[in-house]
């Protein structure tokens, strides 16, 4: 299984490759495909391979950074170690971890089952938003007809999937107020921030829609796209920096995470909405996609 950790290094390498070249030549597509890939790949692994066991190989992919330089006599405030040291696939090589991971491992190992089917529904059902988003960003209803009705009925099951996926995370995150590794009552209300931002965003995506205001619905779609990257993927790859230059304050990493990892998703967003003005995400056909940002 440790082996499975490099080679999701190795897939992390490739995307810093694949975005340098989104960079330079404006192209995201194979970036944010790729980027859907990978989350795809992570979160069916839960549902494949159960949660406790999911949840140690996420941990994993952290204990290589929290561990350089410990010398494991005194464990900075926020490195602990779990029961069996179950919570990680690398056995003995690491034997200490995040704080917020052991506790974690802990929550949805030894929990009660009704906790589990809440990380079930969140994550089966937010990952089936975030993958929809995609699909409808780069097929927009634009001309009618089928087209048009296709992307109306994908972006039904996308809201009401958000819907689930976001309040199964809000109920999660109620239960934090006791979780001191992830900050106790501040980690429920980041928690519940963060919903704010990625369901407000949601909402206006299809308020707009209905109204028949196409500019802003895509400005609100980019938006809301923006927020679900920050709340999946940017908010692993800071914690990702974070933990290991805060171990030593408590909670730090993790709370910074679920305060900023949306709204800064939505600020970039927004910055290559307005900057570049053409995203092209659409995978079927270079040459003939559509610009798909609207200007505000
Ligand atoms: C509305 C924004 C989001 C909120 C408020 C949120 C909140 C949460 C919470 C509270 C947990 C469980 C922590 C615990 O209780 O111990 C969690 C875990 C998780 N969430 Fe979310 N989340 C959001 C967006 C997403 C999205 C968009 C996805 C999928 C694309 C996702 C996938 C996961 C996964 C896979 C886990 C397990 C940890 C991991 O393996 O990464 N979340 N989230």
């Amino acid at each position: 299984m440790s082996a499975l950790v490099l080679v999701f290094y190795g897939a992390l390498a490739l995307w810093g490759v694949l975005l340098a070249v989104a960079l330079r030549t404006s192209r995201y597509r194979w970036f944010l495909w790729f980027g859907v890939a990978m989350m795809l790949v992570l979160n069916i692994g839960y549902f494949a391979r159960g949660q406790a066991e999911s949840i140690a190989f996420f941990i994993s992919i952290y204990d290589v950074l929290i561990n350089v330089g410990l010398t494991g006599e005194e464990l900075p405030a926020a490195v602990g170690t779990c029961p069996d040291n179950a919570c990680t696939v690398w056995g003995d090589t690491y034997e200490t971890h995040s704080a917020w991971a052991t506790a974690f491992h802990e929550r949805f190992a030894n929990g009660p089952g009704s906790r589990n089917g809440l990380l079930y529904g969140h994550i089966g059902f937010n990952s089936v938003a975030f993958l929809l988003a995609h699909v409808q960003l780069a097929r927009p209803g634009t001309g009618g007809g089928e087209k048009a009705a296709r992307h109306r009925l994908i972006g039904r099951v996308s809201f009401a999937a958000v819907t689930i996926g976001t309040f199964c995370a809000v109920l999660l995150s109620a239960q934090h107020t006791t979780v001191t590794e992830y900050g106790g009552v501040w980690s429920m209300l980041g928690f519940f921030s963060m919903s704010f931002v990625v369901y407000g965003a949601a909402v206006k995506t299809v308020t707009t829609a209905r109204s028949g205001d196409i500019a802003s619905h895509r400005v609100w779609m980019f938006r809301y796209l923006g927020a679900m990257w920050g709340a999946f993927w940017l908010f692993r790859v800071m914690l990702f920096v974070l933990d290991p230059l805060l171990r030593n304050v408590e909670a730090a990493a993790i709370l910074i995470c679920i305060w900023f990892s949306a709204p800064l998703g939505v600020l970039i967003s927004e910055w290559f909405r307005t900057r570049k003005q053409t995203i092209d995400i659409d995978l079927t056909n270079a040459s003939e996609s559509q610009p798909q940002v609207a200007q505000a």
